[in-house]
């Protein structure tokens, strides 16, 4: 059948190609058309029987998983490779998306988690084919743009730690609420180490995604409302679990459902992103319609920007999805904006002055800058931040025009 999805598995273990065919002859909608033990005869395979998705085993004698992704890349690119792996480093994933991979599952996982995977790269390298059989630019999917029910998914992100993710994405919520006027709701994406609830005093003690997730995984869920907290600045929070090892129970699937669920009883969901590029950030990113990704004014920063940048096209995420923020953006540290962007390839979309003054302040008493020190300029640069995530999608057109203006004010200011 036309619609049938045609996997090849590849894995240097017998017993584990065995039982992930079997596996996945349960699914009326796939096929498994093959098995290669080998990254080498993977390729060998794939040029004869055009595979949709390609099943690879990271770790294998002979050629490795990434080499053979690398390679089928251009000997076979109409299929699309999930990378299977039993280790979850960030850089492993990175490597593997770099190297062309679509999706990574980290073993052990589960048969749900597996078919998911398989169908979800599938559908999107078919409406990737699609538009490209059209001719039309690739854009996001109508439910990735948030036209369906619900609010909109802002996830705000970098691939290095430290430049300012949690301050702006509280920030960014508060003024949301309070000077649009929406209902916001944070999302506290960093499920070993969130500090959302610190940043706004909240108590430790409170309900966080570690109680949502086992009454949504029973199906007994009636309302959000138990487990997101009331924050005074107006807007509502979902904290990360108290503990570190209590985000070992968040999968990606969790996580797609949960931000599902935020989103029809909000306008924004704001998520505070970990730097650490694992499979449950991704879940998070593929899911947001805007990615506010962050930079600093450092080289690290910089070049993991660039990384992030290809990956992010590996995955088949238009240019508009991925917002470049630069944080402390008038910080003197003798790199220039103009270095930036040329380095990178492309235009900063936003800028945010550093402000050590009002920032820490705020975060010592527990309080939003955007409350404390609403006339700060660093508020302002929030705010217009605001203006431009929210109203883009009020009116996509206007929105872009007055976004343009902003931007050449701001880097006029500080350049
Ligand atoms: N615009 C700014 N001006 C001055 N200080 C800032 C600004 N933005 C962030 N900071 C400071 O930089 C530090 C890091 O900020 P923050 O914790 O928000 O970053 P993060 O990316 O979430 O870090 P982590 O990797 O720890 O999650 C904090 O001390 C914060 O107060
Ligand atoms: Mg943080």
């Amino acid at each position: 059948m036309a619609d049938q999805i045609r996997v090849l598995v590849v894995d240097d273990i017998p017993e584990t190609r065995d039982h992930l065919t079997k596996l996945l002859g349960f699914e009326s909608d796939i096929d498994v058309i093959g098995s290669a033990a080998s990254g080498r005869e993977a390729i060998q395979m794939a040029g004869k029987l055009h595979p949709d998705v390609v099943l690879m085993d990271i770790n294998m004698p002979d050629m490795d998983g990434i080499t053979a992704t690398e390679q089928l890349s251009t000997t076979a690119p109409g299929s699309a490779v999930v990378m299977m792996s039993v280790q979850g480093e960030a850089d492993y994933l990175r490597r593997s998306m770099l190297a062309g991979a679509r999706e990574f599952l980290v073993k052990p996982f589960s048969s749900d988690e597996l078919t998911a995977s398989i169908r979800q790269v599938s559908l999107r390298e078919r409406e990737k084919q699609s538009r490209i059989r059209a001719g039309a630019p690739v854009t996001p999917s109508a439910s990735a743009t948030g036209d369906g029910d619900g609010g909109q998914i802002v996830a705000v992100f970098s691939p290095k730690g430290g430049v300012g993710r949690t301050t702006v994405a509280v920030n960014l919520a508060v003024a949301v609420a309070k000077e649009l006027g929406k209902r916001v709701v944070v999302m506290d994406g960093s499920f070993q180490f969130g500090d959302v609830g610190v940043l706004l005093n909240l108590n430790p003690k409170s309900n966080s995604i570690a109680d949502l997730i086992p009454v949504l995984e029973a199906g007994e869920i009636d309302s959000i409302d138990t487990f997101v907290v009331d924050h005074s600045s107006g807007i509502r929070v979902l904290l990360a679990p108290p503990s570190p090892e209590m985000a070992e129970m968040i999968t990606p699937a969790a996580v797609k459902q949960v931000l599902e669920i935020l989103r029809r009883s909000h306008d924004l969901v704001v998520v505070d992103c970990t730097a650490f590029f694992n499979d449950t950030t991704l879940a998070i990113l593929d899911a947001a319609d805007v990615i506010l990704t962050m930079l600093s004014l450092e080289i690290t920063s910089i070049k993991n920007i660039r990384l992030f940048l290809e990956v992010a096209e590996q995955l088949g995420y238009e240019s508009g999805k991925v917002r470049l923020v630069l944080n402390r953006a008038d910080s003197t540290l003798g790199i220039r904006v103009a270095d930036v962007e040329h380095s990178i390839g492309r235009k900063v979309d936003e800028t945010i002055v550093s402000d050590g003054r009002s920032v820490v302040y705020a975060l010592n008493r527990g309080i939003p800058f955007f409350v404390s020190n609403r006339e700060a300029q660093v508020s302002q640069d929030i705010l217009r931040l605001a203006r431009s995530v929210v109203g883009e999608r009020a009116g996509a057109a206007a929105g872009a025009d007055s976004r343009k203006s902003a931007q050449k004010k701001s880097l006029f200011a500080w350049r």
